[in-house]
């Protein structure tokens, strides 16, 4: 027995030895954990269950039978964080370049297949070369058996992505289709083709960090909802993610200890809007003063600036907050904020996070670039994601609401259960200088003095629509606020639509404009 016990101790030590010290020495050069290092730190302490520890290839093409490295190339399991149920896969570069074939795939398949039978979040920690070469089609095969189980799983558990290494070609796409991708700054790539294919192909020399680092995903392309300074900043922020999350999309997300009086009624909110309707501020303060202190958390802050999305505490439950964002292109809506917000919203719905959005958008962004570009179909993502959606949908207009963009930002007609603004709001089919123009175009072109006359019509304009009371003589508002009355009413409505139940009329799925 002793020598049996002996041989597994054996196996197993070099099971954690992956690609051998010096593969293991040359990932930390280049500033990188090894797969084995990743997990430890991110799961809860000695609580890492690993699955497969011992499966190996069945290659016998270029030589691959003479290694046999145990594991193929990807660390799978289970573990614990913060003491809920978390499953895990990590690419081990030290083997292969933690490149995929047929058992890597179905070892990772195998985690994913359990996470949903038991409901609970996948998380992938990336740093693979991709489709193992010597695998061929196989390799092809197992990256197709993850996207389906990738799409079949979205909706169903939390699904996130580290993108700790490289990530290119085909392998993308499974953290395309996850919920969230966190990437680290420096180390991390993402491409369909590298820098040398683009070369040829178009004459573009463009660097690694340029055509896919961090900041390119996190800023441009939007792939990246998080750009991390370090690994371990990328697997805390996952952590606390995470805590904001239920495991599944049958549960509730979990409540933490209120830290905040939810009758807190902070006294900067009612001079946060400024009196001049063009003047920006930061809807930051608005988010602060409404929500519980300190706990918001940006998702893709980096992107589409002028719409802000995050999660945050109400009274120590978790919410999704959406807020334009007047600071940044005052606020309008365009194709890429469109986007961010449509996701996020549809991420909150699938997994009952309440959501509350905060309102002051002057309307779609104008432009060739933007209608060409099919602002159309694309914002028409946020109000399908809006309409769907069966959470509770909480919503605060605190300045302007014009156009279409009323509509779209959580109005009363798509569904949302409480409205209100603060006085400040102005709802209107558009701002009092455009509405004039068109209205009065006749009398101002005939007006003794028409700079005068257009500033009295303006006014008459501003009294008649740009106030809350006409959205709440109609009920499309349920009630005005004064700015600091928000927290504690809000506080209170989420504890009465906490038992809303609605469903859609059923079928197989919608067709959202993509
Ligand atoms: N299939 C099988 N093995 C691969 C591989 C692949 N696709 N890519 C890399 N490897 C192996 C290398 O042979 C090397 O093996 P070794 O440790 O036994 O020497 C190991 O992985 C590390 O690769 P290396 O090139 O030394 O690492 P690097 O950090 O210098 O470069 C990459 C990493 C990913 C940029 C580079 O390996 C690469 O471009 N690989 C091909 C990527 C690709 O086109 N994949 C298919 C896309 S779907």
């Amino acid at each position: 027995m002793d020598d049996r016990i002996d041989e597994l101790r054996e196996k197993r030590e070099r099971a954690l030895k992956g690609g051998g010290e010096d593969r293991i020495e040359s990932q930390h050069e280049k500033g990188k954990m090894t797969a084995r290092e990743r997990i430890d730190y991110f799961l809860d302490d000695g609580t890492f269950n690993e699955f497969d520890q011992f499966r190996t290839h069945r290659n016998h093409k270029f030589g691959m039978e003479e290694t046999q490295l145990p594991g193929d190339g990807v660390v799978t399991g289970y573990g614990d964080v913060d003491g809920r149920k978390t499953f895990v896969f990590a690419h081990d570069f030290t083997v292969f370049g933690g490149s995929l074939g047929e058992v890597f795939a179905e070892k990772v398949s195998k985690v994913m297949d359990k996470a949903v039978e038991v409901g609970a979040p996948v998380i992938g920690l990336n740093d693979s070369a991709g489709a193992r070469i010597q695998e061929g089609v196989q390799s092809l095969g197992g990256f197709g058996e993850i996207f389906r189980r990738n799409t079949e799983a979205s909706g169903v558990v939390p699904q996130i992505s580290a993108i700790m290494g490289p990530c290119a070609g085909g392998a993308v796409y499974s953290p395309a289709i996850t919920d969230f991708t966190f990437m680290v700054k420096d180390t991390s790539h993402m491409f369909i083709t590298g820098p040398d294919v683009i070369k040829t192909v178009t004459g573009e020399e463009v660097t690694f960090e340029e055509l896919g680092g961090a900041m390119t995903h996190a800023s441009e392309s939007g792939v990246a909802h998080f750009a991390c300074d370090s690994e371990e900043q990328a697997l805390d922020q996952i952590r606390l993610l995470l805590s904001y999350l239920p495991p599944n999309n049958v549960e509730d997300p979990p409540r933490v200890e209120p830290w905040d009086d939810p009758e807190r009624a902070d006294e900067s909110l009612n001079s946060v809007v400024p009196d001049q309707p063009r003047k920006p501020y930061d809807a930051h303060d608005v988010i602060d003063g409404v929500l519980d202190e300190g706990s918001f958390f940006g998702v893709h802050e980096e992107f589409a600036k002028n719409i802000v999305v995050g999660f945050a505490r109400l009274d120590g439950h978790s919410v999704g907050v959406v807020a334009n964002q007047p600071r940044v292109n005052a606020g309008t809506l365009d194709i890429e904020a469109s986007e961010k917000a449509a996701r996020f919203v549809r991420f909150c719905d699938s997994f009952n996070v309440p959501i509350v959005t905060f309102v002051d958008v002057p309307g779609f962004l104008p432009g060739t670039d933007q209608e060409h570009g099919g602002i159309i179909r694309h914002g028409a993502k946020l109000l399908y994601a809006y309409s769907e959606a069966t959470v509770p949908l909480m919503t605060v207009i605190t300045r302007k609401a014009y156009g279409g963009a009323y509509d779209v930002m959580a109005s009363k007609h798509l569904g949302a259960d409480v409205n209100y603004a603060w006085p400040t709001a102005e709802i209107a089919v558009m701002g009092p200088q455009g509405a004039v123009n068109i209205l009065y175009s006749d009398e101002l072109d005939a007006a003794e003095d028409p700079d005068a006359r257009r500033e009295e019509l303006i006014e008459e304009y501003r009294e008649e629509f740009a106030n809350p009371y006409t959205a709440a003589d109609r009920g499309f508002l349920d009630g005005v606020l004064e700015p600091t009355e928000t927290r504690a009413r809000l506080v209170e409505d989420l504890e009465m639509l906490r038992s809303k139940r609605k469903s859609l009329p059923d079928k197989k799925h919608g067709n959202i404009p993509i």
